[in-house]
């Protein structure tokens, strides 16, 4: 089975970007210390700070793979183009914040994503990947 993580705009700042929000691992380094627990899937991950090689990487891979793990950052909260792309695929979604973004600025609190997505993790860090993955599994 192959799971693809997307990570969206500034996560690949992870470690560094705000670790009092974010904390202050690195996101590859958190990947590879996932990959063990999961040695029967291959986890394909994908980070861009552009809406459109989000768009190409699920198209490309949104009909093949078992499910997407996607944290879109900011694009979350404003990208229709995200949300249709997530329909147009037959791979299930899952969404993750790192941040509860529901006790944050308001403009955090809407994603055009969810209604897309089989469900949402927010608030519990990096943990909530590893919970996704583990929720795709199930399907
Ligand atoms: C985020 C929350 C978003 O509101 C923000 O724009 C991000 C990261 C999170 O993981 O908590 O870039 O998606």
């Amino acid at each position: 089975k192959s799971i693809l993580i997307i990570n969206g705009p500034n996560l690949n700042l992870l470690g560094k970007r705000e670790p009092d929000i974010y904390g202050n691992r690195s996101f590859v380094d958190y990947l590879k210390s996932i990959e063990p627990l999961f040695p029967d899937v291959q986890l394909r991950y994908f980070q861009s700070n552009h809406e459109g090689e989000l768009l190409d990487k699920i198209h490309e891979l949104g009909f093949d793979i078992h499910g997407i793990v996607i944290n879109a950052g900011a694009y979350t909260h404003t990208s229709i183009a995200l949300a249709d792309a997530l329909s147009a695929v037959t791979a299930p979604a899952v969404e993750v914040h790192i941040s509860n973004v529901h006790a944050r600025e308001s403009f955090r609190h809407h994603s055009y994503l969810s209604a897309k997505c089989k469900g949402v993790i927010a608030g519990l860090g990096l943990t909530g990947y590893e919970l996704a993955i583990r929720y795709l599994l199930t399907l």
